[in-house]
């Protein structure tokens, strides 16, 4: 099963020049808690913004072309077909980003972590899907304090049918 777990702000901006255009702690332990002990999936180039494996979890890297093998780290070169191959896995499968890789798994989602920053990021480059929430049943929300300001959200989806692939 995927999860998606991404931070964006009131625009779906995630990134500006390969980082992420916020630092926001509460949204780094959030991310640690909830990936921690899982595969997480990452584009190279969010791989290379965040510049090593992180622990305790295993890692896949999305190339076309062969990067990085190790214990806990691993490459994919065919992206699509590692989707379908595990669309009805019982592992949750946490797909971390960036722009690219949020695109082409998002038909596949069934739980979404979304982390809405309450900011407008001016010339971010990188963009979630415009995605509407009502299609999707909240599971959870939480106010933070942070700066700037984020909720978290969990949202699910019961059942992929082929007219709510991409939520809009
Ligand atoms: N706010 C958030 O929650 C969040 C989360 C993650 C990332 N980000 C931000 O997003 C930005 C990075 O996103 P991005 O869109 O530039 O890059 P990305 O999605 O992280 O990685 C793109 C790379 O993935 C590989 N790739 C993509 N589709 C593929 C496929 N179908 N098969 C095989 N390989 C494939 C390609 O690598 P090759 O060129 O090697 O073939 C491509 O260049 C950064 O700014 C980062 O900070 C934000």
């Amino acid at each position: 099963m995927f999860s998606i777990i991404v931070a964006f702000d009131k625009n779906f901006c995630i990134g500006k020049n390969g980082k992420m255009p916020w630092h926001i702690k509460e949204d780094f332990k959030w991310f640690k808690e909830k990936t921690t002990n899982h595969t997480i999936v990452m584009g190279k180039n969010t791989f290379n913004s965040i510049g090593k494996i992180l622990p305790n979890r295993k890692t896949i890297i999305v190339s076309h072309s062969p990067f990085i093998e190790g214990e806990n780290c691993h490459t994919i070169q065919n992206f699509e077909k590692f989707l379908e191959d595990n669309k009805d896995n019982n592992e949750e499968i946490f797909i971390c980003g960036g722009g690219e890789i949020y695109k082409k798994a998002l038909p596949y989602a069934k739980k979404f972590y979304l982390t809405i920053v309450d900011t407008e990021i001016e010339n971010g480059d990188t963009f979630f899907p415009k995605i509407n929430l009502k299609n999707l049943k909240k599971a959870y929300e939480q106010k933070v304090n942070s700066t700037p300001p984020c909720t978290f959200y969990v949202f699910e989806r019961d059942k992929i049918k082929e007219q709510d692939k991409t939520i809009n």
